[in-house]
């Protein structure tokens, strides 16, 4: 891999990216601007990659590095690009070992800009932009925030975990994000829910929401306008370019998501909602004095998606989740058809639980089952593939 770093005070954050994208196993050479060394030395880039640095095409001659370099890897990342990064890249030039390189490399490239909103708005860069992206270049969008110094907007560097997690998404997928859902508002629900027993404690349960976020992050990149509808996480970052609303029980998550659904072209529920909740809320922390605790009494949730489904708007899709483990009677696969049929979205993902698999941890593989009769398998990968599998699928219903 090569990672590309340009001038702007985000170069900070390279670091960290740096250390992310080696944790996949892959050698990455670091190739800053000259600029990028004002704020980040080489030494720091040297130590982390365990690689020379250098900035021009005069090192190292014979071996050819501004040719060598692109021609080698399987994925480039630039971040931060910067404005004046994307102007070169775009007009081809050559005048950096970097330029140079993205000029020959083949494979995948991300931009991952970051400059302050007024040079992301400024209509040289947004040509500059849609010019990277129609040669196939994946620009990311920025994320929205507090820029240096006072001023906030649209500009800031995704959250180097993200930026890592949609660089392995490339790796795994070339074509993971066309920008095929511009024009598009999408809702994606995310996180367990926690219902609650006394002002401390509560039931919940154990998804982490990194499906869900994937899924808000994904769909922010391929261009559409995304609502995060979020319960309990295990402490993700919001995703860039999403709008992101706290949701923390079964009934809040059911509003939230109810009034994010108007007017939604796609709706996704990924969220692990409670199916019941305590029949009443104690005002109070109970306490253990009794001799016998009380029995829980519970009563039903309602079912988001069922009533989602039920108030779905001409042309809308809505998409389900289902985590099953099976048991002596039948697969998971096969529950999971059962539950397309009770709950009648457009769309099921099927996950298989249990034995480790899909709860807290990275990867995720299941089935993707259609309500007109179409089954395909989610090979195992990253939640990130999966999240562009689902995509395909609901741009192609779109
Ligand atoms: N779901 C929901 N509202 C609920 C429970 C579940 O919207 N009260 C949604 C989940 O977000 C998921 C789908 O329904 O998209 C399936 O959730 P799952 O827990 O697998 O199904 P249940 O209906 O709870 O069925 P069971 O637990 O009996 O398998």
């Amino acid at each position: 891999m090569l990672l590309g770093v340009a001038g702007g005070i985000a170069a900070y954050k390279s670091a960290e990216i740096l250390r992310r994208l080696t944790e996949t196993g892959h050698s990455v050479r670091v190739l800053p601007t000259a600029s990028a060394l004002e704020f980040v030395g080489a030494a720091t880039f040297e130590a982390l990659s365990g690689h020379p640095v250098r900035t021009g095409v005069f090192a190292d001659v014979p071996s050819v590095p501004h040719v060598k370099l692109g021609q080698e890897a399987d994925l480039v990342v630039v971040a931060p690009a910067t404005a004046d990064l994307m102007a070169r890249a775009a007009q081809g030039r050559a005048d950096d070992l970097l330029t140079a390189a993205l000029l020959t490399a083949r494979c995948p490239v991300l931009f991952a800009p970051a400059m302050h909103t007024e040079m992301w708005e400024h209509p040289a860069t947004r040509a500059n932009v849609e010019l990277l992206r129609s040669r196939g270049v994946v620009v990311l969008e920025p994320a929205s925030g507090r820029l240096t110094g006072q001023d906030t907007g649209p500009g800031r560097l995704p959250d180097p975990a993200e930026i890592a997690d949609l660089a392995r998404l490339l790796l795994e997928r070339a074509d993971a994000l066309p920008r095929d859902l511009a024009g598009r508002r999408v809702v994606v629900s995310a996180g367990g829910t926690r219902e609650a027993l006394d002002p401390v404690r509560y039931l919940g349960n154990r998804s982490s929401g990194r499906q869900g976020y994937a899924l808000a992050r994904v769909a922010a990149q391929r261009g559409a306008a995304v609502t995060l509808v979020s319960a309990h996480t295990s402490d993700l970052a919001a995703p860039a370019a999403v709008d992101v609303v706290h949701a923390g029980s079964a009934a809040e998550l059911r509003e939230a998501m109810l009034a994010a659904a108007k007017g939604a072209d796609a709706v996704v529920m990924a969220a692990a909602v409670a199916d019941f909740r305590p029949v009443s809320l104690v005002g109070h922390k109970i306490k253990k004095s009794a001799a016998e605790p009380d029995p829980l009494r519970l009563a039903k949730n309602p079912d988001i998606l069922v009533e989602l489904v039920g108030g779905r708007e001409p042309g809308q899709m809505v998409v389900g989740f289902a985590a099953e483990t099976g048991d002596e009677h039948h697969d998971a696969l096969h529950y999971g058809r059962e539950k397309l049929v009770r709950k009648g979205c457009d769309l099921l993902v099927v996950n298989a639980v249990g034995d480790g698999r899909a709860f807290e941890v990275a990867d995720n593989a299941g089935w993707l089952l259609g309500a007109d009769g179409t089954e395909s398998v989610l090979a195992n990968g990253s939640k990130g593939l999966l999240a562009s599998r689902v995509w395909d699928a609901v741009a192609a219903r779109l």
